[in-house]
């Protein structure tokens, strides 16, 4: 089948193209003047040279494909007006393109978030494809306008995917946490141990390409993730035990601590005019108890299953990371 993938060049999107490219697709990607090709040299994927904001561009992007991917999307700005375009007006722009040069397409595959839902209320409710819509940050509300543009055009055979924080090789998102941890150090948020879905890149990859040949997937929302929760000490004692560190010292920052450092960095970085690694929503984000999601309606439907234990995950990426002197 041919394949478009917009978001080939960043870490998800990079892992989507091996996953079509092992299964024997042809791979079509986007990429902008700026685009950094480091994880698609060598392989064997055709460029089209562009933005989701060139109409021209998306012309040739799409024209003839079967299956679109859209991994493409920001995960940081500076403001609730760039999150809006980088993630929902892109997004209707390639649904646009796709109505006018591609009206036969078999699926579009829409990369969202857990964040559109928002946390879970405790460790026995995991959020499920029922659950009702109530993103607490700008990064998920404009990831909800983007799915809500994608199930209103019902002309489009669509599938979404709603991926938790990932992790493994080419991340950098996730990189301070392991670097934190190599140093010796584990930083905890608040006195109560929160429990999150973390699926790892490669099963995410998977899981995506199931969906978008999966005939059950059409007009469908999945969690794709790992089938447990998780701890941030079990993460921390895994990664550091991985590492070889014999003990970690623990640090454990009061939310009020956290929503204030969140604010000062969240200040500095709009004077910079920088997207902040942390601001104060973010800082609301990380204080959540129950980051969870199940994965029971993605192992029924589309025969979805976490493949790669937390610590296979943890212990693949620590030597990845080693092996380009992240670490
Ligand atoms: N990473 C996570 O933990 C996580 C969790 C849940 C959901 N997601 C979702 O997964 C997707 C990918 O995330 P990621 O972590 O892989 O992010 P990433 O590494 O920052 O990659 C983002 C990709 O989107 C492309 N892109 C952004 N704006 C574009 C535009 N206007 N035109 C063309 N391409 C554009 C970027 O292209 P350039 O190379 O040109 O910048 C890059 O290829 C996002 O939709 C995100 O919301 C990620």
């Amino acid at each position: 089948m041919n394949v478009l993938v917009t978001g080939a060049t960043g870490f998800v999107g990079s892992h989507v193209v091996d996953a079509l490219l092992e299964k024997g697709h042809t791979v079509r990607y986007i990429a902008r003047s700026t685009s950094n090709l480091r994880w698609l040299e060598g392989k064997d994927v055709t460029r089209v040279d562009g933005s989701l904001f060139d109409v021209a561009s998306l012309r040739h992007a799409v024209d003839g494909v079967d299956i679109i991917i859209h991994v493409a999307g920001l995960t940081a700005a500076r403001n609730e007006e760039e999150f809006r375009r980088g993630n929902f007006e892109a997004t209707r722009n390639l649904l646009d393109a796709v109505r006018s040069y591609n009206p036969g397409l078999g699926r579009f595959v829409h990369v969202s978030s857990l964040a559109v839902v928002g946390p879970s209320a405790s460790v026995q409710q995991p959020v499920t494809e029922t659950s009702p819509l109530r993103p607490i940050t700008a990064y998920g509300r404009t990831k909800k306008l983007a799915e809500d543009a994608v199930r209103e055009a019902a002309d489009i055979p669509s599938t979404i995917i709603r991926p938790p924080a990932v992790y493994g090789p080419r991340d950098e998102a996730i990189l301070t946490f392991f670097q934190t941890v190599n140093r010796g150090l584990a930083t905890y948020i608040g006195f109560g141990d929160k429990s999150v879905s973390l699926v790892h890149v490669r099963d995410l990859a998977r899981g995506i390409v199931m969906a978008a040949f999966h005939e059950n997937a059409v007009g469908q929302t999945y969690f794709i993730s790992s089938d447990e929760f998780y701890t941030w000490p079990q993460i921390a004692t895994l990664t550091g035990a991985v590492m070889g560190k014999r003990r970690l010292l623990s640090l454990r920052l009061p939310h009020a601590a956290v929503l204030g450092i969140a604010g000062v960095v969240g200040s500095l970085g709009k004077i910079m005019g920088k997207p902040p690694v942390l601001d104060f929503e973010k800082g609301r984000d990380l204080i959540q108890p129950y980051w969870i999601c199940s994965t029971q309606k993605a192992r029924e439907e589309i025969g979805y299953r976490q493949e790669i234990s937390l610590h296979e995950g943890i212990s693949e990426t620590v030597e990845w990371y080693r092996s380009r002197r992240w670490l």
